[in-house]
């Protein structure tokens, strides 16, 4: 197992065996704990309340992004009420994204707040939500809008799982998987273009993991609160955030990401940063990981109405995170409106002599 000590509690890749995170917990010193689980991964966080002890209950709950509500959080809330959860028990959430954001937000509130460890089981999950200290909950109003930064003591991301992971939901994280190496540069991008000709069980998940969450906690530690250079993990994200949006979300986050991250490409190009045979280099990796470059948007309005109404537009101008080039991200790239229009444009067409026009 590789442990990484960037942020201020440890985060452990790899296959951990229940046994060795029952062992971790007792060696903090927790004398009661209680799982909380993703219905889907519920056999697996039942080993690991049996290797932590008898008293250990596991508690599963279907979740899914539709269950990322506040209805979802009052019954684990409820449950662990009932089931006399204290201020000192520890909290376990084993699953998803969906899981670690919503058992770790349970966790910032039940009592006012109770130790967490989250146990991560798919690749989103590893690479971005269980590391980071955000949790919460879905809004009618839109994602994520209910929450708290809390971190967790630990994170543990058990990499045997993604051998269960839908594949649908790997790709939503491959599309970070390239973020990140966009942003730490030629290593860690060479790599994935290396291992994108190899059918995705034989990657060497461990190191893959590892590499990338580095990235992103190299950032978060830096800045926990998301107050500076911690943009840069939005590479991508503006666009695709709005892309989200303006399908209703019809587009998944893995697939606007994904667009997102040629578009971030192209408006880097026409704003004279980053390199054609670079911009190439990203687009065949997205291709080759079979992450989507076209977006189904015909009109360009709604998605610059979605991109003003994001949180990170400041005083009406829009700003972008670009890349210079593999390794070198800049945030705060405030764009001309007729730029993104005209990528937003180029967008809707596959990729061809056209996008250095
Ligand atoms: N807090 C953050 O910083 C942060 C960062 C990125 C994403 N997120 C959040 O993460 C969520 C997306 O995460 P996700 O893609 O993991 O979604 P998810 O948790 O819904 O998991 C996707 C699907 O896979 C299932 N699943 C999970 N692990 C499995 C396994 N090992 N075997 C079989 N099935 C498994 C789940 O039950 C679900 O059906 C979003 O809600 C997003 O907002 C948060
Ligand atoms: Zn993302």
């Amino acid at each position: 197992m590789i442990r990484l000590d960037d942020l201020p509690y440890p985060v452990f890749v790899g296959r951990p065996a229940p046994a060795e995170i029952a062992t971790f917990i007792r060696e903090q010193g927790f004398s009661h704990a209680i799982v909380l689980c993703d219905a889907n991964v519920a056999l697996r966080a039942k080993t690991i309340a049996r290797a932590i002890g008898k008293r250990t209950s596991t508690l599963a709950f279907p979740l899914g992004e539709r269950r990322k509500t506040l209805g979802t959080l009052e019954r684990v809330l409820e449950t662990l009420a009932q089931r006399r959860a204290e201020r000192t028990t520890l909290l376990i959430g084993v699953g998803g994204g969906v899981a670690t954001d919503l058992f770790g937000f349970a966790a910032a509130i039940y009592m006012r707040g109770v130790p967490f460890v989250a146990v991560a089981t798919s690749l989103v999950a590893m690479v971005d939500a269980a590391v980071g200290g955000k949790t919460g909950v879905d809004l009618r109003a839109g994602k994520n809008l209910a929450g708290a930064f809390r971190d967790p003591r630990a994170v543990f991301c058990d990499v045997a799982a993604l051998e269960t992971l839908p594949p649908r939901a790997m790709r939503e994280g491959l599309a970070e998987l390239v973020k990140h190496g966009i942003i730490e540069g030629d290593e860690t991008f060479s790599e994935l273009e290396e291992l994108a000709a190899h059918p995705l069980p034989t990657w060497p998940w461990e190191k893959v993991v590892a590499d990338s969450l580095r990235v992103k906690a190299m950032f978060v530690a830096d800045d926990r609160l998301e107050r500076g250079a911690r943009e840069i993990l939005n590479l991508g994200h503006t666009f695709g955030h709005a892309l989200e949006l303006a399908t209703a979300y019809r587009l998944s986050h893995g697939s606007g990401v994904a667009i997102g991250l040629r578009a971030a490409g192209l408006l880097a190009l026409r704003t004279g940063r980053f390199s054609q045979s670079e911009h190439l280099r990203v687009l065949s990796l997205l291709a080759l990981l079979r992450l989507p470059l076209v977006t189904p948007t015909r009109d360009p309005r709604p998605v610059l109405r979605a991109m003003s109404a994001d949180k990170k537009a400041r005083d009406g101008k829009l700003r972008f995170v670009v890349p210079r080039k593999i390794g070198d991200v800049e945030y705060g790239v405030i764009a001309p409106l007729p730029s993104v229009r005209a990528v937003l444009n180029r967008l809707r067409e596959v990729p061809g002599p056209a996008e250095f026009r």
